[in-house]
Order: C-alpha cells, then sequence, then structure tokens
C-alpha cells in the first residue's frame, strides 16, 4: 500500500485529502496540532475504509514540531500534502509581528524542510509526489498570506524543475475561498465574499488529483478561478491591491 503524509489532516482541505487518499488505499500519516481530533479523525478513516492510519501530533510553527514530522518523512512517504495553514486576523501593518512570523514558519520554513526530508526516499524508489498547498492569492497583492503563498508556488515550480525526475512529482495547489474552518479560526468576515466563489474541499482535491496525474506543476481548481487569476495577472497590481483590500479580510 503507497504512504501519504498530510499536515494540517483533521480540518477542512487537509481532511478532504485524507478522504480521497483513503479512498484510494493509501496508508495515511495525519499530522496537525490537536491530538484528540487527530486521534478522531484516524479511527473514523479507519472505519470507514478499512486503511492503516497513523497520526502524528506536531506544531509545524515550532523547530521541534517541524524535526518530528521531517523525522518519519525520512523513513519514506510515497505522496506528501504540504496543507497545514492559517490566516492572521488583521493584516498588514496591524498584525503583530509574532503572528506573520509564525505564518512563514507553517507556510513556508515547514514547507521546504518537509519537502526536503521527503525528497531523498522518493529518489532512491525513483518515485514520489509532493502537493504544496499555496492559494489563488499567490497571484493578488494580499499581504504577508499572499506573499508566503507566492513563495509556495515559486519553490514548488523550481523544484519541480530542479528535482528533474519524470516519476517524482511536485505541484503546488492553488485554491480560491473553499468552505472550510479558515476564515473563522482567522477571525475574518467572509460574508462579503460572493457565492458563486466558494469552492468545495471535495471539489478542490479531486482537481488537484487530476492535475497531479496529468504532470502539472501549478493546480489551479475550477474555471471559475483559472479566469479569475488568468484576468487578474492582467489588472495592474495597484488595483489589484484596491480590490482585494474589499473582499474576505
Ligand atoms: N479555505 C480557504 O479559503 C483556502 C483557500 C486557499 C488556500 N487555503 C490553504 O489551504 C490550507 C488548508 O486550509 P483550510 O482552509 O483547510 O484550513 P482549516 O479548515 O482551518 O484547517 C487547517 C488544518 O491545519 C492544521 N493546522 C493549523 N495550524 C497548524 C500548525 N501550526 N501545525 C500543524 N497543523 C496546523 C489544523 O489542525 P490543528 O488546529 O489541530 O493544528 C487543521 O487540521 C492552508 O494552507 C490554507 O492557507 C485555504
Amino acid at each position: 500500500m503507497p504512504t501519504a503524509l498530510i499536515t494540517g489532516a483533521t480540518a477542512g482541505i487537509g481532511a478532504a485529502f485524507a478522504r480521497r487518499l483513503a479512498a484510494d488505499a493509501f496508508s495515511l500519516v495525519l499530522v496537525a496540532r490537536d491530538e484528540l481530533r487527530l486521534a478522531r479523525t484516524a479511527e473514523q478513516l479507519r472505519l470507514r475504509y478499512g486503511v492503516e492510519v497513523e497520526v502524528l501530533a506536531a506544531d509545524l510553527a515550532s523547530d521541534e514540531g517541524i524535526a518530528r514530522v521531517e523525522s518519519r518523512l525520512r523513513d519514506g512517504v510515497d505522496l506528501l500534502v504540504n496543507n497545514a495553514g492559517f490566516g492572521n486576523a488583521g493584516s498588514f501593518p496591524e498584525a503583530p509581528v509574532g503572528d506573520e512570523l509564525r505564518m512563514l514558519k507553517v507556510h513556508c520554513e515547514a514547507v521546504l524542510r518537509l519537502t526536503l526530508a521527503a525528497l531523498p526516499a522518493m529518489r532512491k524508489r525513483g518515485r514520489g509526489a509532493i502537493v504544496n498547498v499555496a492559494s489563488a492569492a499567490a497571484f493578488f497583492t494580499r499581504g504577508t498570506y499572499g506573499a508566503s503563498k507566492a513563495w509556495v508556488v515559486s519553490f514548488s515550480e523550481a523544484a519541480a524543475h530542479m528535482v528533474g525526475h519524470p516519476r517524482i512529482r511536485i505541484m503546488a495547489l492553488c485554491p480560491g475561498f473553499v468552505r472550510t474552518e479558515f476564515h473563522q479560526r482567522a477571525g475574518m468576515d467572509s460574508s462579503g465574499i460572493p457565492g458563486p466563489l466558494w469552492l468545495k474541499a471535495d471539489d478542490v482535491v479531486r482537481g488537484a488529483m487530476r492535475d497531479l496525474a496529468l504532470g502539472k506543476s501549478v493546480s489551479i481548481p475550477s474555471l471559475r478561478y483559472k479566469v479569475v487569476v488568468a484576468v487578474g495577472r492582467l489588472v495592474p497590481r495597484r488595483v489589484q491591491a484596491m480590490v482585494s483590500a474589499r473582499i474576505g479580510r
């Protein structure tokens, strides 16, 4: 059985990855901070899909937490999904610098270190895949959050190219707004986000898995967001910043 390690696997997009990969008969390693919720999620997956599920409680905003996951990855996995992430209540420059640094640690440092930890075993086996969950915000001016996700896209594209192995795939996943716990946890008012801009986590994962199989290095699930990103790229950054400041903050 192939093995997948998913960070942030107890809610939202990560939980959708866990369901999909369990249905595809992957053994799972679930990573998040809340141990009780990890245990509950693992049990539900075992009962429903009959797969093996390990849990690894780790805070990816800490060196110790990242090191624990690195250590498990060095044993070898077939698929790594770097998904854990969050938004901050305030936006730049009001958000406390400690919160901004924690975001960079989880969104960038953890993604870099976990990718590096997973690759040697994949190279040895001559196959493997890494999905780094970025965001459509990577293509717009959305403060530290958008900047951190732009790093994820740029890093993933470069890593895919530099690893240069046809059977080791690295892909950045760039969803638009997805109905998860993300906005509530960040204390964001998402009431102004128009209904058609919301995606379902299961649909996002379906699109991601299809794009991964196609060998894409960047996946933007749904036609809506492909159009949003393509049009957004034509809009001057200053105008982007003005529109962005009004949506989903
Ligand atoms: N929802 C959206 O609109 C949207 C859009 C584009 C991209 N994204 C990206 O998608 C990813 C998943 O977001 P989501 O919407 O699914 O969020 P979510 O529903 O809030 O789930 C977040 C998951 O990450 C875990 N997590 C959070 N901080 C962590 C940390 N420091 N260490 C380890 N685990 C941590 C949480 O569990 P614990 O709290 O137990 O740790 C939970 O399992 C993020 O990278 C986010 O930036 C989301």
